[in-house]
Parts: C-alpha cells; structure tokens; sequence
C-alpha cells in the first residue's frame, strides 16, 4: 500500500546517493561523484568538540542557534564583507546549508509561485522547491555557465518570487563578477523577487578571487537570504551545520517555521565552531583549502583536456568541473557515466541530474581524490573508454 503523501510523488530521487552506494563495494573504484572534502577537520575543532561535550553542553539550546555562534557568524559578515546582520535576529544555525535552504522556501513560497534557477544548478534546488508547493522556472546559462540576464529577463511573471543564485556554483564551479551580479540584483529589485544566495563554496575560490558576496552589492541587502555552511568550510559535512543571514525582516518569519521542524541545530558542535572561528587556525584552514584545490583543480582540467572529444572549461571555484562529453565516442552524459563506471570504475555524474537541458556534460568532483587518484583516472578514461 501506498501510504507517502503526494508531494513526496512529485519528486525525483537523487541519482548520486545511488552512484555513491554503488561504487561503495567496489575496491578499486575512484569517485568523482560526491561533494564532500576527503581532507580532516582541523584538530583545533576536533579538539573543541570533545571540550564541549565534556563540559556538559549537551541539552537544547536557543531555536536561531548558540548566542556565542551567531555572533561569531555575524562577526564574520562585519569583517569580510562590511555588512551588518543582527545576531540577534539575523542570523540562524540550522542543520546544514540545506536546512536553511528548505526551511526559508517553506516560509515564503506560496502555492503556486515560481522560482527561477539556473539550469544547470544543485540538485536539491528543485525538489525542494516543489516540495514548498513552487513551481521551477529554469534560466539558461551562457557557455562560460553564467546566468544568461537576458533571457532571465524574459522568464520573470508577475508569479515571480525567488531568484535562487550559487556561486561559486556547483556543478559548474562558475563565478560571476560583481557587475554581473549587480545586473541581477537590480532585476529582482525591479520585479520584487527575494534572492537566495547560496554561498557554500566561498572559500573556494581560486587565482586570487575574493569571493562576492551578494548581500554586500547595492540593493541587494533588503531582499536577500544567504545560505552557508561549515561542511565545506572546515571539511565537517557530517556534523549537519549550516547557517544563514538575512535582515531582521526576512529572518524572523524563518526562526518561526524552524522551531517546529528541529527547535535547534546540535548544541555540542554549535559551540566547538564558535569556538574554533576565533581561533588563528581557522584562517589558515582557508588557506590550506584554497592551495589544496587550486592544485587538483589544475591537474584534472589539464587532464580532461588531454582526452579527446572533451572539453573543459576551468572551474573559478568550489570543487566541481563540468566538462562537454558530447565530442566523445559517448556523447550522452548518462552513457557516458555509466561507461565510466562500468570500463574504468570512475564514478562520474551526469549532467541530466541538474538541469533539464544537460546531456552533454558530467560532472566530475574533485573534493574527494588527490592529484595522483586525478591522474589514474585521467589514464583509465583515456585508455578504456
Ligand atoms: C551548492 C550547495 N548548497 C548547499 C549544499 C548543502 O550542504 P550542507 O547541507 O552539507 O551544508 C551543498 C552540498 O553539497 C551544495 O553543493
């Protein structure tokens, strides 16, 4: 008997999760499917952890999340961007960038508006935009995978209501400038849209680039969610924390729908990261991180590049690259991926998991091999595909 609601029809399961059990028996196997750093938190944080849970802080704690974090977090803003959220009521510790971002769609999107996101984009966007009862409205990229403004100019009603925008993006790993983005902002400015900015990957940049973050650019401030989170910063994806920040205003009726869903993020962890923000070491973690990526992003876009028929553009963050398969003897990104498994046991994703209009391209994730497991699987594609 079928007893699930409806919504839950309406969606499509995520072709990763599969991929990753999959090539989870398999010895020899290398996967550039997940998106998680391999790299160890930093002990600093591992060490706060244990501290914290020592020192008793295991019981609830306040629903927007721990005092000490929020300030840190809107510390943070003040420092890096000169933006000032209220740590009072601005900011909010949720389980993972995904909470937040599924928690803020529930509390805005009303029966039957239309969210536009990028196509390609994160996977979750859309289904947790039909799961808040939104409909998905998918913008073209440009070839270098920018938002396309103009043809986002023609795809705005008036049942417009959210503009999701991720950069540094996965799965492209696209970064778009300031004035790009700006074209943007004024857009939603003009048309009364809310953005929500993930900005998961901003340590992730790459030849120098300072990260842009949006709430920082002229107008964007009064409309703008941002989502983030510490699993991609301090490499600690299982520890489910995530954040976001907005004006009083927009954060407010948030705090109200995620009381009832979690009533707060972990306490122990909340603490150890306030803890850790403050501490030297944090900065040179993003350093660390910076370098680390930079490197295996070098070697596996040199890499695809050597392989004929493909073509890769270079990732200006994150940890994804994003190559055209379609000059290749297998020229779907499903074959191709499922080739690639099953010749050379890579596991590889197909770009038709993030937007409606990929079946040239995969992606292929660097968060997880070392520039010698890059090379390998530049070789067994090369050789046995
Ligand atoms: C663009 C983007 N946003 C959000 C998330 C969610 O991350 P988490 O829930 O672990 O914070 C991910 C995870 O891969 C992501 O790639």
């Amino acid at each position: 008997m079928n007893f699930h609601s409806d919504k839950l029809s309406k969606i499509e399961p995520s072709g990763i999760r599969e991929l990753f059990s999959k090539a989870q028996g398999i010895p020899d196997a290398i996967s550039l499917g997940i998106g998680a750093p391999d790299i160890h938190a930093p002990k600093e944080l591992k060490e706060a952890l244990k501290t914290a849970v020592d020192e008793n802080f295991n019981s609830y704690d306040q629903t927007p999340g721990n005092p000490g974090l929020r300030s840190a977090i809107a510390r943070k803003y003040k420092n890096e961007y000169g933006v000032e959220y209220s740590e009072s009521d601005g900011v909010i510790v949720t389980c993972g960038g995904a909470q937040l971002l599924y928690t803020a769609l529930q509390t805005y999107l009303k029966a039957g508006d239309e969210v536009l996101l990028q196509d390609p984009c994160f996977l979750t966007y859309p289904r947790q935009v039909v799961l808040a009862g939104g409909k998905n409205v998918w913008i073209p990229s440009t070839s270098n995978f920018k938002i396309d403004v103009e043809k986002l100019k023609g795809l705005i009603t008036e049942k417009s209501r959210v503009i999701i925008l991720n950069f540094p993006s996965n799965p492209t790993g696209a970064v778009m400038t300031k004035s790009e983005l700006k074209a943007i902002v004024d857009l939603a400015v003009d048309n009364n849209l809310i953005i929500l900015s993930d900005e998961v990957y901003e340590y992730y940049t790459f030849d120098d680039q300072k990260h842009i973050h949006v709430g920082a650019i002229d107008g964007a401030y009064e409309r703008t969610i941002t989502a983030n989170s510490f699993s991609k910063t301090y490499a600690v994806p299982g520890w489910r924390m995530g954040y976001g920040v907005a004006t009083s205003d927009l954060m407010k009726p948030i705090y109200g729908y995620h009381g009832f869903v979690v009533a707060n993020a972990t306490t122990p962890t909340q603490i150890a990261i306030a803890k850790y923000m403050q501490m030297e070491e944090s900065k040179e973690f993003q350093k660390f991180i910076r370098e680390e990526f930079q490197n295996r992003r070098d070697a596996i876009v040199k890499g695809l590049n050597s392989i004929e028929g493909v073509k890769c553009e270079k990732p200006s963050g994150s940890f994804y690259c994003y190559p055209d398969i379609s000059g290749t003897k297998y020229p779907d990104g499903e074959e191709y991926s499922n080739k690639a498994f099953d010749l050379a046991k890579v596991v590889l994703v197909p770009g038709t998991e993030f937007g409606p209009t990929q079946s040239n391209y995969i992606r292929a994730s660097f968060g997880s091999v070392s520039v010698k497991q890059i090379e390998e699987v530049i070789e067994r594609l090369r050789t046995k595909l």
